[in-house]
């Protein structure tokens, strides 16, 4: 069976062909047309602009997807799109555009929750994952912690009480002016530290538990580049630059795994994900490997290119899932509407 997955819930437009197989999802095509020099001199991503982009590059960017996999739009036998959660405007340009296809060449379609795209990126390479899994979910957008019984199904055991860990990674590259997106360039400089500046101290909270919260760190990043005369405009060779980049990941990453051990044992856990955006950093994957490994746990991490947002998970969890059939008209009130399905925020 050849999936056209489809995303565009942000800033990526992005378009995928998966074959699923017996043996799990094949990769044949992945195009991602990246917003960075757009939204870049912003710091964020603007809603309005990401929106217009997108209009303008979907149709490049499925047609390329279905060229380089050497599969017409008629030998789909499946749409998947990204239904929500993302910004309206942006889930709008995929979402129509999947629609206007799936009616035109009577296709089987289902819309697919964000974050159980981010899940199926692990069927990848890990098809057989054991469950149940602890699924840790780390974007610019979302750090939230599941219990996954099976591909389809999240259930939330917690979540950041404020900012998202890709957040403090995207506002401390900027507070450094280093550029945008921040997390991929906090990682690259602190791979260069010889060594780390002073360690943040971890949130507590008063019922003690590990529970997860981000944005205080940003105020100690602004507190420490505020002591620090020119560090702002440093710049990335700087070794005091790199040195506060790598205290910064090992605080994102350390906080980040915490609650694992307490929750693995409290679900029975089987096995660990990680993905999304963050799940890209280079210490946090060391470190969820060697926690995988001393809990017991099967560890999941998507490569890279599957973490960040991307059409291929969308595809890969679209096969998951129970599909609007044609004739549309019988159809109507069954799931075209733009609403999650149902999955816990
Ligand atoms: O999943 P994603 O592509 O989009 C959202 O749904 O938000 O995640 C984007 C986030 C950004 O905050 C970006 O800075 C972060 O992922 N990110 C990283 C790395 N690569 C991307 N954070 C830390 N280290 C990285 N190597
Ligand atoms: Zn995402």
């Amino acid at each position: 069976m050849f999936i056209l997955g489809l995303e565009s819930s942000c800033d990526d437009c992005s378009a995928a062909v998966v074959e699923e197989t017996a043996s799990g999802p094949v990769l044949k095509s992945l195009v991602r047309r990246s917003q960075d020099a757009l939204h870049g001199p912003f710091g964020g991503v603007v809603p309005e602009l990401a929106a217009r982009e997108h209009l303008l590059q979907v149709r490049g960017t499925i047609a390329e997807a279905l060229e380089k996999a050497e599969i017409p739009l008629k030998q789909i036998d499946r749409i998947a799109v990204t239904q929500g959660p993302g910004l309206v405007g942006s889930l709008l340009t995929t979402f129509s555009a999947s629609k206007a296809m799936a009616w035109r060449m009577n296709t089987p379609w289902v819309g697919v929750h964000h974050l159980l795209g981010h899940l199926n990126a692990a069927r990848f390479a890990a098809p057989d994952l054991p469950f149940p899994a602890l699924v840790l979910l780390v974007s610019g957008g979302h750090t939230h912690l599941y219990r996954a019984v099976d591909w389809t199904h999240l259930e939330l055991l917690q979540k950041t009480r404020d900012d998202a860990a890709g957040e403090a990674f995207d506002k401390g590259a900027r507070m450094l002016n280093l550029g945008y997106p921040g997390g991929p360039l906090v990682d690259a400089c602190s791979q260069k530290a010889m060594k780390a500046a002073a360690p943040f101290t971890p949130p507590k909270f008063r019922d003690g538990k590990a529970a997860w919260s981000f944005s205080g760190l940003k105020t100690a990043m602004k507190l420490r580049i505020a002591a620090e005369p020119g560090l702002d405009r440093a710049g990335a060779e700087d070794p005091r630059v790199q040195g506060l980049c790598r205290s910064l990941q090992d605080a994102v990453s350390q906080w980040l795994l915490k609650p694992i051990p307490e929750w693995a044992d409290t679900i029975g856990a089987k096995s660990l994900v990680v993905s999304g955006g963050v799940a890209c950093n280079s210490k946090l994957r060391t470190e969820a490997s060697a926690l995988a490994q001393k809990l017991g746990l099967r560890l999941a991490i998507p490569e890279p290119k599957f973490c960040t947002d991307n059409g291929a998970m969308i595809a890969a969890a679209g096969a998951m899932l129970p599909v609007v059939e044609p004739p549309w008209a019988e159809n109507a009130d069954s799931g075209l509407a733009l609403n999650p399905i149902g999955c816990p925020e």
